[in-house]
């Protein structure tokens, strides 16, 4: 091993040692930021190193133009659209940029395709020469169905990230509208089935085919000794580009009928396909700092994609095949009777200025109100007065992971101020107050008693057990599930009805007067 390639060795390992750290750094808020740079670095590094260092057979890469031109523009445009996006975007961008990592997948796949059918299979010349000489076979060509096994999984879990994220962006800002038709579900799996049996029959014709189908050219030129195998594969070709399409319509298909406020655990799931499609080109390149990053964003995507089901107490099927939203936008679970009362501003600023102990519900209202700032501003100003002010945090509020988490820290809201839902729930006994801002779903006691409820079994903020419960909100309407609250009409509960930034705002008003 020459130094530069020592070198390049140990950039890759801080570079897989700095993806781990920074991944364990993501979570919690206290270190996030930290962590995110300490992988960027680690990237930095690996690819740095890959640039200048990398080097196959003596010669080291070439189109530099190319390679510089390409990290400008995406560098230019990844730091602009990172700072302009708001936080409701977020998951839009997240969606676009994974796209990205999949179309990456995808593009490496087809390069790698095309070497290996034109003259890109691996022969090592000396080993040859050697075995020849002791009187033994020597086929160059062993490697090529391994090789290609790993192209045609880059391939296609690339491309199907990469279309089902572009759909899912369109979708979140409102430029695809959901489409469905009856029976897609078995047309989706027959696509699946095709593109699976066409790449296992690519995989056995490969393995048949042999050495001596190969036209093998020797030829010294200015890069020395140059040998090109091709032919064989080439055959073949029409397939793979077969299995590219329909990847990509599979990828569209997928994501077409899922409603969109199910898009973040779509995103979450294909988000871990691009890390496995990453992988695959660690495996293809053998490079150890893509395998660690890809195997990391795969097994990172699955566990939130499991986590985000569990915490809205869903399988995966059901995301992916819609009948959460079909069934509670149909009225699922036991109609709620009885009749609500509402409150005063005037007399729930004396509530919250007058409770020893208040919790603030943040739900997807308070985002969409854009009313992160004036929250904190509430709440700075009842600590002033000497009143404990404490969040609840459900671990899907909002409409994306960490959502709330986001908003309330874009807004400065000190972390320590932020409770997960147990310990919220076993704070709530000893709570005057609970402030509910623009939340529904994660505080509606039906996943508990309701049996019937679409959301029967989801984990929820048990606000009901403390001493009283103010909810912010426009209307009756329901939240994300579609259904009923009965919280509302519970005796402790009073409505403070209007748009979560003009109440808080009036909220302010009120207290300072008081
Ligand atoms: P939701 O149940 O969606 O309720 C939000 C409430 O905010 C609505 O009832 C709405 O009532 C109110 N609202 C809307 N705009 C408002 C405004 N400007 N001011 C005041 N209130 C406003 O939200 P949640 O409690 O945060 O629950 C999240 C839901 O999303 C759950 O069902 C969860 O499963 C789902 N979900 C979450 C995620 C993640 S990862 N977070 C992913 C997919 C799905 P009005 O219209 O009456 O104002």
């Amino acid at each position: 091993m020459g130094s530069a390639s020592s070198i390049l060795a140990i950039a890759y390992l801080i570079g897989s040692v700095t993806f781990i750290v920074g991944l364990k750094m993501l979570s919690n808020p206290a270190t996030a930021r930290k962590g995110n740079l300490i992988a960027a670095a680690g990237m930095f590094l690996a690819i740095a190193g890959t640039i200048f260092l990398y080097e196959e057979n003596g010669r080291k890469l070439g189109n530099y133009g190319w390679i510089f031109a390409g990290l400008a523009i995406g560098s230019v445009v990844g730091v602009l659209a990172a700072k302009k996006v708001k936080m409701t975007a977020m998951p839009e961008m997240v969606s676009m940029f994974n796209g990205m990592g999949g179309a990456c997948a995808m593009l490496i796949s087809i390069v790698e395709f095309n070497h290996l059918v034109h003259g890109g299979a691996e022969v090592n010349i000396v080993a040859g020469f050697k075995a020849i000489m002791a009187g033994a076979e020597y086929n160059a060509f062993t490697n090529v169905t391994g090789k290609l096994l790993v192209i045609l999984l880059g391939l296609i879990i690339g491309s199907v990230s990469f279309a089902g994220s572009v759909i899912a962006w369109g979708k979140l800002n409102g430029k695809i509208k959901d489409f469905a038709f009856k029976g897609q579900h078995i047309v989706n799996l027959a696509v699946l089935g095709v593109i699976l049996v066409l790449m296992v029959w690519l995989l056995v014709s490969a393995h048949h085919t042999s050495t001596s189908d190969y036209s093998i050219d020797l030829q010294i030129n200015d890069a020395g000794l140059q040998l090109t195998s091709g032919g064989a594969l080439a055959g073949l070709s029409a397939f793979f580009y077969i299995i590219l399409i329909l990847s990509i319509a599979y990828g569209v298909l997928f994501v077409m009928p899922i409603g969109g406020a199910d898009m973040p655990v779509v995103i979450s799931l294909l988000n871990s396909f691009t890390g496995v499609a990453a992988a695959c080109g660690g495996f293809l390149y053998n490079n150890p700092v893509m395998l660690t990053g890809g195997i990391l964003v795969g097994s990172a995507g699955t566990i939130l994609t499991i986590l985000m089901c569990k915490a809205m107490n869903r399988s995966l099927k059901n995301v992916l095949i819609g009948s959460f939203g079909a069934s509670a936008k149909s009225g699922g679970g036991t109609a709620v009777q009885g009749n609500y009362k509402e409150i005063s501003l005037s007399d729930a600023a004396v509530v919250l200025r007058y409770a020893g102990k208040v919790m603030i519900v943040p739900g997807y209202g308070l985002a969409v109100a854009q009313a992160q700032h004036v929250c904190h501003e509430l709440e700075k100003l009842l600590e002033d007065r000497g009143v404990e002010v404490n969040y609840a945090i459900h671990p899907v509020a909002g409409r994306m992971p960490g959502h709330m988490n986001v908003l309330l820290a874009e807004a400065d809201v000190p972390y320590e101020k932020l409770e997960e839902m147990e310990q919220a729930n076993a704070a709530m006994p000893t709570t005057d107050a609970v402030l509910v801002l623009g939340a529904n779903d994660v505080v509606n006691p039906a996943a508990k008693n309701d049996p019937s409820s679409p959301i029967y079994g989801m984990p929820i903020l048990e606000v009901e057990l403390a001493k009283m419960v103010i909810v912010n909100k426009r209307s009756m309407k329901p939240g994300y599930a579609g259904i009923e609250n009965e919280l509302f009409f519970q005796p402790k509960t009073s409505m403070l009805f209007g748009d979560a930034k003009t109440v808080l705002q009036q909220l302010v008003a009120e207290v300072k007067a008081l």
